[in-house]
């Protein structure tokens, strides 16, 4: 694999790390929807490496053409296309089937991972255009990119959905930001739904969720606010990096995903379960006697805030 010179956020992937074969999926095609930055970007490259084209919905021109560049740079090939998509207008999702279809043939893969991370506020203090924007991106954008993509595989008797979960409205109380949780619920919802539709049909679909995908740089946290009386200690944002996977890590999780599609319909997945079933390849061996994460006896749960400021300030574009 060629090492290219990108303003992109990127690392080495992790394929082979993590046992995957460099041809795993060898003539498939797939879509990524969000695929210009972090986790969508990691899939993409991940998919290519594995021997798959790749082709990249985003609204970012920028970053997705630089995506396109970097693959096809990286894979010595023509694997990587970059359609610049709104995924929830419908003549959008219609012009990227088009291209995509022109390009590479047909479409074997659906990768529903765009979101818009700072609607992520909070449902007493959100205007209401916060949620339907949620709605709009995450359950009308996925659900047209379903029914342009769909038919086609269900007739070929070949295909995968997958979605880009998040686990905080499956363990309530929800953590993370109220009006982000909402669309997420809608879109798995759509997702799970369309599992059941499909059966039989030779096409399979799961969620993935990434929980906790980044390149985390603790010095771009901004300051805490002053303490309150009776706050807990501020909490040590340099232990994050501890808690986070790469792109490139979760790009080989949902490979492995991909290779299990039939295994998984139906279900939904936190990508640490699927860490644990590769054998946990990305663990570093903890040092003898080292506590485990966070410090202290009792690991105490990031407070809303703190998971708040991670997706707000960090979490778009990394
Ligand atoms: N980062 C995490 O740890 C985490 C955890 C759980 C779930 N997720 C989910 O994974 C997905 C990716 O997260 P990320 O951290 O990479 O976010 P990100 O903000 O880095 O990337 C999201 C991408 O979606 C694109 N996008 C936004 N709105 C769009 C639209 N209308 N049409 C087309 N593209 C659009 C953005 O331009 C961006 O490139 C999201 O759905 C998120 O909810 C992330």
């Amino acid at each position: 694999m060629a090492k290219v010179q990108t303003t992109l956020n990127i690392g080495d992937l992790e394929l082979e790390k993590a046992g995957i074969k460099l041809d795993a999926l060898k003539g498939e095609v797939a879509v990524v929807t969000g695929g210009a930055s972090n986790i969508g970007l990691g899939y993409a490259r991940s998919i290519a490496a594995a021997g798959g084209s790749v082709v990249i919905a985003d609204l970012n021109a920028e970053g997705g053409a630089e995506a396109q560049r970097v693959i096809n740079e990286e894979n010595g090939r023509d694997c990587a296309l970059f359609v610049k998509t709104n995924i929830t207008q419908e003549a959008d999702i219609k012009n990227l089937a088009k291209e995509a279809f022109a390009k590479f043939g047909k479409v074997d893969i659906l990768i529903n991972n765009a979101m818009n991370m700072r609607l992520n506020g909070k449902i007493l203090e959100s205007p209401i255009s916060d949620l339907d924007q949620s709605y709009e991106i995450s359950g009308r954008g996925v659900m047209l990119a379903i029914k342009e993509f769909v038919p086609a595989m269900i007739e070929r008797k070949h295909g995968t959905v997958t979605y880009s979960a998040t686990q905080f409205h499956y363990a309530p109380p929800m953590v993370g930001g109220s009006i982000y949780c909402a669309g997420k619920a809608a879109a798995t919802s759509v997702v799970f739904s369309l599992a059941n539709e499909v059966k039989d049909t030779g096409v399979n679909v799961f969620c993935l969720c990434p929980a906790g995908v980044m390149r985390f740089d603790a010095s771009k946290m901004p300051p805490p606010p002053p303490p309150k009386e009776g706050d807990p200690p501020p909490f040590d944002f340099s232990l994050m990096a501890a808690m986070f996977k790469t792109p490139e890590q979760n790009g080989a999780a949902m490979i492995y995903c991909l290779q299990h599609a039939s295994e998984l319909h139906g279900s939904g997945l936190i990508h640490n379960d699927v860490f644990a079933a590769m054998g946990n390849p990305f663990d570093p061996p903890r040092p003898e006697g080292a506590p485990a994460f966070p410090v202290g006896e009792a690991p105490r749960r990031l407070t809303d805030q703190e998971l708040t400021m991670v997706f707000c300030y960090v979490g778009a574009g990394l």
